[in-house]
């Protein structure tokens, strides 16, 4: 299957209560399994950072949904790209918030050493969910262990 991955950034319009980033996750996680796209949401109080992936048709349908729901606003689309496989294979989508990521990894990537720096450098927010995706699954695997 031909996979596509796109990356953006956004910023919750006020301030996302938990029970709505709660809704937000359920929703999105039924229609995501339905049409096969994975991938996961990172958040602070005042950014989103979200990967899609799947096939590709599947992947834009999702965001251009996405890009018109008024919970968020000055969405950035930061990359698409084919890619040979998911990087979160495992999560219809995740959900890591900002206590959750590892400081070091944020800061290692973020041109300002927080979450939202890596709406300003594309590249950056990519090798910054490949390396997060490839913890999340080492921490999985050292759960089941
Ligand atoms: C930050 C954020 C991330 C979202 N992620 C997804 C997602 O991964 N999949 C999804 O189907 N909807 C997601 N949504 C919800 C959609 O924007 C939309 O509300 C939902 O898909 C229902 O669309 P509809 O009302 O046009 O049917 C997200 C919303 C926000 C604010």
């Amino acid at each position: 299957m031909n996979i596509a991955r796109l990356v953006y950034s956004s910023h919750p319009v006020g301030s996302v209560a938990s029970r709505e980033l709660f809704e937000i996750l359920e929703a999105s996680q039924a229609r995501n399994a339905a049409v096969k796209v994975t991938g996961i949401l990172c958040h602070s109080p005042d950014f989103f950072l979200q990967v899609l992936e799947g096939e590709p048709d599947a992947v834009c349908a999702t965001f251009y949904r996405i890009v018109r729901d008024a919970r968020h606003d000055r969405v950035r689309l930061l990359d698409f790209s084919h890619v040979p496989r998911r990087l979160f294979r495992d999560w219809n989508m995740g959900l890591a918030g900002i206590g959750d990521i590892r400081a070091e990894l944020i800061a290692r990537h973020s041109p300002t050493g927080d979450l939202a720096g890596l709406a300003d450098e594309p590249a950056a927010a990519v090798a910054f969910v490949a390396e997060l995706a490839a913890a999340m699954s080492h921490a999985d695997e050292t759960a089941a262990s």
